[in-house]
């Protein structure tokens, strides 16, 4: 069985790196308008993108998205993306970690910290849905016994799981039993869809569970809903998979009903970012980092260093925005926005108001 987990994830690595699996429309954070600043009362030098995610030290709000491990390939691409977050000081993401659980031997593919040394962020994974299957407490914790994590990610993905080949459908009865293993683990938790979104009842449901956070991963970029369906080819799944594939609530709108229902806790925004201004315009929606993953699992075929000069794009446009929109700092982004009517009109103000009043509120 653990030979077919590999052999998924690698088909999995194959299919995201043909293309056409991202979203072809225009991106939801593209249509929000910061405001421009014709007299910026600070230099570009001084802009300062670090900041602080889990009490940890970043130097900019990007983190490497959850992709892999688990395989000789997949380990390879963990040690450049690695290599290229300590270089550049960003958070990192495992792939789900599945496969060790059922094979301890594989550890070492996610051990990230040993292949590029000191990480200031590692965010361990793992399908929720496992937790309905048998997975518990004392499986997690020996997980991060062998491979030490900052925080896990559990993460959910209905779509992908019904349209995958023999994927996990028995949802019933999964917010009692995260409950049930996040009270009893000692590690920091949160919450992260894969591509499809989280709408603003579901935030509210998982927010009322004690975790650290969310990471949005709304519907703009990877859908999994297509991957799976190219997997599944001619079949009644494949089909439903090439029509859903861009089901679920967008980037912008994921990351205002994360922000709205999680106060002051922990937002990722991600889900199809690609460039500077896209991180500006999460952050400006009330995220306090952001992920991308589909767009370096391209870079990383060249090696670390593509990563890092695919991130060091991103992280110069980001500076340059926040420069002309006077911004100094990540949180002072938050108000940067140049039409907040605009956002009223597509429903977005409102939750973004409320989401910073509950997190001032604390
Ligand atoms: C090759 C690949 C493998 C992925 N594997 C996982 C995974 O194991 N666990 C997970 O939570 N998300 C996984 N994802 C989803 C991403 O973390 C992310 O939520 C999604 O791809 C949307 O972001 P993007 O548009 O920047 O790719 C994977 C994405 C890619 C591209």
């Amino acid at each position: 069985m653990p030979e077919d987990i590999q052999k998924r994830k690698d088909d999995h690595l194959a299919l995201c790196l043909r293309g056409d699996v991202r979203a072809p429309a225009r991106h939801s954070l593209d249509s929000v308008r910061l405001e421009y600043d014709c007299l910026p009362d600070l230099d570009l030098d001084e802009v300062d993108l670090s900041t602080t995610l889990f009490g940890r030290p970043l130097r900019a709000p990007l983190l490497i998205g959850a992709m892999t491990g688990g395989s000789d390939s997949g380990a390879a691409v963990n040690r450049s993306l690695a290599t290229a977050a300590r270089e550049l000081g960003l958070g990192m993401c495992l792939g789900s970690q599945r496969a060790m659980i059922e094979r301890p031997e594989l550890a070492w593919t996610y051990d990230v910290r040993a292949m590029a040394g000191d990480l200031p962020l590692v965010v361990g994974n793992l399908g929720a849905i496992q937790l309905n299957k048998g997975v518990g407490v004392a499986q997690i914790r020996e997980m991060v016994d062998r491979v030490p994590l900052d925080v896990l990610a559990l993460h959910l993905n209905p779509l992908q799981e019904a349209i995958q080949p023999g994927g996990d459908t028995a949802w019933r009865g999964l917010w009692e039993r995260v409950s049930e293993v996040v009270g009893g683990l000692e590690l920091e938790v949160i919450f992260k869809e894969v591509g499809a979104g989280v709408s603003r009842a579901a935030a509210s449901r998982l927010a009322a569970l004690p975790v650290a956070g969310i990471d949005a991963a709304g519907v703009g970029g990877t859908s999994w809903a297509m991957v799976e369906a190219l997997r599944a080819e001619d079949t009644p799944a494949g089909a439903a998979g090439r029509n859903l594939a861009w089901f679920g609530v967008e980037t912008a709108r994921s990351i205002l009903n994360c922000r709205a229902a999680f106060g002051d806790r922990v937002v990722i925004g991600s889900g199809g970012i690609t460039t500077g201004y896209q991180v500006a315009a999460a952050l400006a929606l009330g995220a306090d980092a952001v992920a991308m993953s589909q767009p370096l699992l391209e870079a990383a075929e060249g090696g670390s260093e593509q990563v890092i000069a695919r991130l060091e794009e991103i992280l110069f446009e980001l500076r340059v925005v926040m420069f002309c929109t006077g911004s100094g700092s990540t949180s002072a982004l938050r108000g940067a926005l140049a039409e907040p009517g605009a956002l009223a009109q597509r429903g977005m103000e409102r939750e973004r108001e409320q989401g910073q009043a509950k997190g001032r509120r604390g």
